[in-house]
């Protein structure tokens, strides 16, 4: 058993060390990148506050594939270049997007979406993966939760 207890009122940067911290504890040893990916899936889950959506999109030949995630079932494939996700894959740059609705070609997998960042996974200059953080509620996201979760890819390239 596991038992991390997050603090809801932390500031965003505590926030993000503690869960960077964890993910670490959690994925030190362990070479099963679903198994990585899924513990901090939930993890961000518990962490986070205000999502609706929270997991990964793995590089798959040339789009991405649904990875473990917690939230409503989502879209299988993107390719790439669609979507925040497919956009951030085919750029290797983060996506903050304050309105879903205003981002030219975004997929709705779960309605209640509003905004969503999408942090690529990056090993030896290439996409690995994408992480990807849907809110219910508008412009939830900003350069902290960006920086944030840069942080946590940075440290989880070489787990999954
Ligand atoms: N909204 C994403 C699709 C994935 S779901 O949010 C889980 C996109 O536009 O790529």
């Amino acid at each position: 058993m596991y038992e991390f207890a997050p603090d809801p009122h932390a500031p965003k940067n505590d926030v993000y060390h503690d869960l960077c911290l964890a993910a670490r504890a959690l994925v030190e040893g362990e070479s099963d990148g679903v198994a990585n990916m899924a513990n901090v899936a939930a993890l961000i889950w518990q962490f986070v506050p205000d999502l609706n959506w929270a997991g990964f999109y793995r590089v798959v030949d040339h789009g991405l594939v649904l990875g473990p995630f917690i939230g409503k079932p989502a879209c299988i494939r993107i390719p790439f270049g669609q979507g925040v996700c497919g956009t951030a894959a085919a750029s290797g740059v983060t996506q903050l997007v304050p309105d879903v609705h205003a981002f030219p070609g975004h997929i709705a997998c779960d309605g209640a979406s509003q905004s969503e960042l999408v942090v690529p996974v990056l090993r030896d200059g290439r996409v690995w993966a994408v992480i990807d953080l849907d809110s219910p509620s508008l412009a939830r996201f900003d350069a902290q939760d960006a920086a944030g979760i840069e942080a946590l890819a940075a440290l989880l390239a070489e787990a999954i």
